[in-house]
């Protein structure tokens, strides 16, 4: 089922979510519409806070190519349940935008270089390393089970003109 997204200012974004101690049908239930309310709404990556729900569980579905018409496969989403990353390193800067921060993006400073360990829907323990696209989203995806939305990480100069115009934005 898709969905409402959490919207920033909503205070439940700041939520620090909690681990995942039940792989149960509430859980793959909260995955399924997490992918179907991250189609629908053209993400790339999806937390469960985002949908309200504040335990630690994100997924992400990176398109392989930019075409309009790519298709989107459900297998290729990665359902991750309470990361940890084991290893951060390097440095990059990219453009992200946000489901919660509607028609927002700015250049955010990253880790280029990430170890992760995780769990898969069924409990099972996995690792994944990246220093790819993946990697910044899989970041980006994380600070969300922190209660951090990207705006956070822009300089003050650029939140504070952020925080203008959204408020702006809102009021219309
Ligand atoms: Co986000």
């Amino acid at each position: 089922m898709v969905k409402d997204i959490v919207v920033y200012p909503d205070k439940r974004l700041k939520t620090v979510s909690t681990e995942v101690t039940e792989f149960n049908e509430t859980l793959h239930t909260l995955l399924d519409d997490m992918y179907e309310t991250m189609v629908q709404k053209k993400g790339v990556g999806l937390a469960a806070i985002q949908v309200g729900v504040p335990k630690r569980v994100l997924i992400v579905n990176l398109p392989e190519s930019d075409a309009e018409d790519v298709e989107i496969i459900k297998e290729d989403t990665l359902e991750i349940i309470n990361p940890i990353f084991t290893n951060m390193e390097g440095s990059c800067k990219n453009q992200e935008g946000c489901l919660s921060v509607p028609g927002f993006y700015e250049d955010v400073e990253r880790f280029s270089h990430i170890v992760m360990e995780y769990q898969d829907r069924h409990g099972e323990k996995k690792v994944i390393e990246n220093q790819d696209f993946l990697a910044i989203a899989l970041q980006h995806e994380m600070d969300h089970l922190n209660g951090k939305v990207f705006i956070e990480k822009l300089s003050i100069l650029k939140r504070k003109k952020f925080e203008k115009e959204w408020k702006k934005r809102q009021k219309s």
